[in-house]
């Protein structure tokens, strides 16, 4: 905890300028070579709409990445991870919400994000600081999950601010590093933020995790493993020697007949980690220990999906009564239930680093693609049937 308060003590020097300084005084960049001509566009993988895999389209003329706040870093992306979400942004989900985070005040403005960069992982090199990031310097290699509300890391350069951006782990290549902090962002937000899991409590707790053998599953069995809980893994068999080798203690197979009859034979558990959803829904908060606290939490939330199809205001209202309708139904049977949502967080994936560092916890990459390959990229992840991350080297295979 005490490393923690240290880093986002550290981290709020980042942060402590507010948006109207930085509106007052504008021109606040610090550059390694500030007298060095600056680069306008770069590589990248665009969007021009939302479609199929065809909407993907390379460009040399991407505009470059501009520090618009003091506390932003820009960097330089050597490997970049790819996760379902960039699938179903390329497709439009989302669309309403994000645009509104990127630009509140032309909410209808539709197509305004165009041309879109996805891509929510990077591993590179901090190439850039504006006047107030404290933590870092150009030339440190760093590892960050790019919130999907801004422009993703597959393309030479990203800009991000300095509270989402950590040192990588000096034990992982950048293609390894590129695998982990979307997950791993994801699962901490869940397991620390929404479960109140942490190394000190964790001790002794079961936990069943469905959807064990992709990304977020892969990464949550390696958390609470490290922090020496009990974990089941709900995967297909073909998966078991993988969430095994993770430290799964029981490994349940979905594919082969009822699985929550199988589920239903064991002890209770104390926290569901979901990110399959749909059906599992309807039978897997029965498997918590009523009236002991015990959580059930699906990272799979109809809250994007409310939005691209009610609108901001009504997708937002009808969101909330549904998690208000779940909960109070669950509540009065004695379970908690939550909705999970990724969280970028310099100070969480610092947290990752160590565990990373100290062997507890290694990248699961499924395939790795070089950066001309991307489209081939996203036809894997479209196909199904992840076992870990697939990533993208966006340095040195001659596209660029
Ligand atoms: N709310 C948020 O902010 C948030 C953040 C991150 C992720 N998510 C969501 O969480 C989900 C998982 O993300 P991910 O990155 O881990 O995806 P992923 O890497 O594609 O993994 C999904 C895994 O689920 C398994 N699976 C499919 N059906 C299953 C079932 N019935 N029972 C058990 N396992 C099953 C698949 O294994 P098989 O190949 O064996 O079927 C696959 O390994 C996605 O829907 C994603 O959109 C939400």
């Amino acid at each position: 905890r005490k490393r923690l308060s240290a880093s986002l003590a550290c981290r709020s020097a980042c942060s402590s300028v507010t948006v109207t300084k930085a509106l007052r005084k504008p021109v606040l960049f610090t550059c390694s070579s500030a007298s060095a001509p600056r680069a306008t566009v770069m590589a990248a993988w665009v969007i021009d709409s939302y479609g199929p895999n065809e909407v993907l389209r390379f460009t040399e003329n991407a505009p470059f990445p501009a520090i618009r706040y003091p506390n932003e870093v820009i960097v330089k992306v050597l490997s970049a991870g790819l996760n379902p979400i960039d699938l179903s942004m390329r497709g439009g989900y989302g669309a309403a919400t994000l645009r509104m985070r990127r630009d509140p005040l032309n909410v209808n403005r539709s197509g305004g994000e165009f041309p879109l960069i996805l891509g929510r992982d990077v591993s590179g090199v901090v190439m850039e600081c504006g006047l107030s990031v404290t933590c870092f310097r150009p030339g440190d290699k760093v590892w960050a999950a790019v919130p999907p509300w801004k422009q993703g890391s597959l393309a030479e350069f990203v800009v991000l601010s300095g509270n989402e951006v950590s040192l990588k782990p000096g034990s992982l290549s950048h293609p390894e590093a590129a695998a982990v902090p979307y997950v791993a962002s994801t699962a901490w937000s869940t397991l620390v933020n929404s479960a109140g899991l942490n190394k000190d409590n964790c001790s002794k707790k079961r936990v069943l995790i469905i959807g064990a053998s992709g990304g977020v599953g892969t990464f949550a069995i390696q958390m609470v493993k490290a922090w020496g809980g009990h974990v089941t893994a709900v995967c297909s068999q073909n998966a078991e020697g993988l969430v095994r080798g993770l430290g799964a203690d029981h490994v349940v197979d979905y594919a082969t007949g009822a699985v929550d009859i199988k589920l239903k034979t064991l002890d209770k558990f104390d926290l569901i980690l979901d990110s399959v959803g749909g059906d599992t829904e309807r039978w897997a908060p029965g498997l918590l220990k009523p009236w002991a606290g015990a959580r059930y939490i699906t990272l799979v939330t109809p809250f994007l999906r409310n939005t691209d199809a009610l609108g901001v205001a009504d997708g937002m209202m009808q969101s909330a009564l549904t998690i208000a309708t779940k909960a109070l139904k669950h509540f009065s049977k004695g379970v908690h239930y939550r909705w999970g949502f990724f969280a970028p967080s310099g100070p969480a994936l610092d947290e990752v680093r160590e565990m990373v560092d100290a062997g507890q916890i290694r990248p699961v990459v499924e395939q790795q693609f070089s950066f001309s390959q991307v489209p081939q990229a996203f036809l894997k992840l479209e196909k199904g049937h992840a076992r870990g991350k697939v990533v993208v080297s966006v340095d040195g295979d001659g596209i660029q």
